[in-house]
């Protein structure tokens, strides 16, 4: 057979409005994280979600909400997921390898973006669990620092080997080519297990409330001329947040209508 006759057959997209895994990482048993092809035309602003998901038993797409997690800049789209064994998309998705499909619907959305807040000094990234993806965002996004003199990301899971992708995250930002220079200095990151020993530890409500991250770092407690904050966790966390935050005097913002804070939901349901 003549070689030169050989062409490529291009790769088929077989699910609509595909996209290419390019790599995972699993974290725990509970939490695995992973970066997909970007379409083209998808443009974002840092801190919003997408729909993805895979192609159900009855041939019909399961989507589900995820917070981007990659900055707006970046080539490829990275998202941060927790394993629920029994969900419907999760005890699927766990399984990806590169090479792999998956659906992503390209219409961003959410309120934990930099429009919803009116300017400030300050800016507090409040999280739990995954609830950090948003951030991961935010915290690569050069426009966070040209806004705001000081980034705090505060950060609470169970355990510490909870906290890994969120470490290894900061920790690469500080050498990140493109923003590590106006991360400096400027990025304060207080992560804190509740359920295993660790240099911090506690809630964040129990640590906004009682002073003591405002001592751990040597900062100024919050007050609502300078600060303002983002938060994403379960929904009793981002409940009891929002009282802790009215209650420095910080109002909720929202895309119409910028404020002091923002709230979006984790996920949906009581927690596993
Ligand atoms: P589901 O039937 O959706 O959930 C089953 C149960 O698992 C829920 O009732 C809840 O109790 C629990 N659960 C679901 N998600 C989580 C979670 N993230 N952490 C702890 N418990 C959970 N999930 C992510 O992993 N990463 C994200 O970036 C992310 N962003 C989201 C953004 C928004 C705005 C919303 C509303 C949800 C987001 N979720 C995210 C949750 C996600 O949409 C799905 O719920 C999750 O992927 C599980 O899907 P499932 O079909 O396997 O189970
Ligand atoms: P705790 O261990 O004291 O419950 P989960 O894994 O249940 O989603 O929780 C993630 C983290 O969020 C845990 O460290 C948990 O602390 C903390 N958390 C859960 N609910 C709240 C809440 N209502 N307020 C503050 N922190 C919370």
């Amino acid at each position: 057979m003549n070689e030169s006759a050989v062409t490529e057959i291009p790769k088929v997209k077989t699910l609509p409005d595909a996209q290419e895994v390019t790599e995972v990482t699993h974290w725990t048993d509970r939490l695995f994280s992973f970066r997909v092809t970007r379409p083209q035309s998808l443009r974002f602003r840092s801190g919003e979600f997408v729909m993805i998901g895979l192609m159900g038993d009855n041939g019909k797409p399961l989507l589900r909400a995820y917070s981007i997690a990659s900055p707006n800049w970046d080539e490829e789209l990275e998202f941060y997921s927790i394993k629920v064994p029994d969900g419907p998309l999760t005890s699927k998705l766990q399984h990806i390898q590169p090479g792999d499909e998956i659906i992503l619907r390209p219409k961003p959305v959410g309120t934990l973006v930099h429009d919803a807040l009116l300017p400030g000094k300050r800016v507090w990234f409040l999280a739990t669990g995954t609830g950090i993806a948003p951030f991961a965002s935010l915290m690569r996004d050069p426009e966070t620092y040209e806004k705001f003199d000081e980034v705090i990301m505060m950060h609470t899971c169970r355990t510490i080997e909870e906290l890994e992708y969120g470490k290894q995250l900061v920790e690469n930002l500080v050498n990140d080519e493109l923003i590590g220079e106006m991360v400096e200095g400027k990025l304060k990151y207080y992560p804190t297990t509740t359920r295993e020993e660790f240099h911090h530890m506690g809630r964040i409500t129990d640590n906004l409330e009682n002073g003591k991250v405002f001592k751990d770092l040597g900062i100024a407690p919050m007050n609502p001329e300078t600060d303002r904050a983002m938060v994403c966790g379960s929904l009793a966390f981002n409940k009891d947040v929002m009282a802790v935050l009215e209650g420095f005097g910080l109002r909720e913002g929202a895309n119409s209508e910028p404020r002091e804070y923002v709230v979006e939901k984790a996920f949906v349901g009581d927690g596993i």
